[in-house]
């Protein structure tokens, strides 16, 4: 088996879209990844999802055969974090709730061993106050994806205030040595990407909200007018409208400033149930 920067066994908790993701990554690299989700039909989804991208990538050489079947073999899947007590790094990847994520760390930092890393791929929420539920602070750090992590360079890598240089060091080469590129960023509400992000597509709620232009339109306006690959309200709605808001509410919150406040439209959305792909409904239908 396979080691990066000395890690040789990942546990990645979550099997939504990024948790999948992540471990899909791990795997393909030759590191031993364990994938726990609480929901057992999230964990079939999630084998469903990684064994389909594996084979698109491979199908179209982005990835070689090796690697295609490193990720299908170094996978295990639990419902159980005991399971996680061995590796050297624990991603947490589960919904975007601080106090469900703290719960998870205080359980997690008993079971796993002193030397194990401990990191969280939220979109938001201050690494700082996640670390302090932990024994471990100065080895808890955020490590932040972006989605779709098979196709996606980029992981935002985001200290706390008690993350110690040389777990930082540890996971910038760990991450270089999962094929990504990594931008450093302080533990101030949204990093860089989401702070920079989220503005943009809630103004895109606001816009349609205020009849300024359909969905269709404003999508196409921002996709074709400034070149980006998708329009704001087609990105919210593969992102998650329910982590949108999460994020909305956390820089709103900790930036304490008006201009962040969630549009009502993006929060009457996600009242009803409307999350966008994963539900099959957002802003558009799938
Ligand atoms: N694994 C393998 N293949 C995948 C995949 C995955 N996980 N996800 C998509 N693909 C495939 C598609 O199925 C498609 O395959 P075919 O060509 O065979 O149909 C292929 O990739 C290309 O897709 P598309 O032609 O539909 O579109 P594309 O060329 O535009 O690429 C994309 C898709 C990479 C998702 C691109 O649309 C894109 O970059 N979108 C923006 C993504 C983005 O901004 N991500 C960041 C979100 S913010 C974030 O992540 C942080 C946060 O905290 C919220
Ligand atoms: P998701 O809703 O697709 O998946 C969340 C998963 O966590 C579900 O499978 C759920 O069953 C599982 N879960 C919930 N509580 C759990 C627990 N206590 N133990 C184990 N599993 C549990 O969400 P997602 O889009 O994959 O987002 C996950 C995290 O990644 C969030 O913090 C989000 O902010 C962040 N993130 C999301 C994106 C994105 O574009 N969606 C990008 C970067 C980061």
């Amino acid at each position: 088996m396979a080691d990066i920067a000395g890690f040789k066994c990942a546990g990645i908790i979550g099997g939504g879209q990024m948790g999948a993701g992540i471990a899909q990554v791990f795997a393909t690299y030759g590191i031993k990844t364990i994938l726990v989700d609480i929901n057992p039909k999230q964990i079939e989804t999630a084998k469903t999802t990684i064994n389909g991208s594996l084979e698109k990538l491979a199908s179209k050489a982005v990835i070689s055969l090796e690697q295609k079947s490193a990720g299908l073999s170094n996978i295990s899947y639990a419902s159980d974090l005991n399971s996680l007590k061995d590796c050297d790094i624990v991603i947490e990847a589960i919904i975007e709730s601080e106090r469900i994520k703290t719960e998870l760390f205080q359980s997690l930092d008993k079971i796993v061993k002193p030397s194990c890393i401990l990191a969280s791929n939220t979109s938001s929420i201050p690494i700082t106050r996640l670390a302090a539920a932990t024994s471990r602070p100065d080895k808890f750090i955020g490590m932040h994806f972006m989605n779709p992590v098979p196709l996606m360079k980029l992981v935002e890598i985001i200290p706390g205030i008690a993350t110690s240089e040389d777990t930082t060091k540890q996971i910038l080469d760990l991450a270089t040595g999962l094929g990504k590129e990594t931008s450093r960023s302080a533990d101030y509400p949204g990093f860089v990407v989401n702070r920079i992000l989220m503005p943009m597509i809630n103004e895109a709620f606001n816009a349609l909200m205020e009849g300024v232009a359909t969905a269709e339109d404003i999508d196409k306006g921002m996709k074709l007018g400034t070149n980006q690959p998708m329009g704001p309200l087609t990105l919210a709605d593969f992102v998650g409208l329910d982590t949108c808001y999460a994020i909305l509410k956390v820089l709103h919150e900790g930036m304490g400033d008006p201009r962040y406040a969630p549009s009502p439209l993006l929060a009457k959305y996600v009242e009803a149930g409307w999350y966008g792909r994963k539900t099959k409904r957002g802003v558009y239908k799938y």
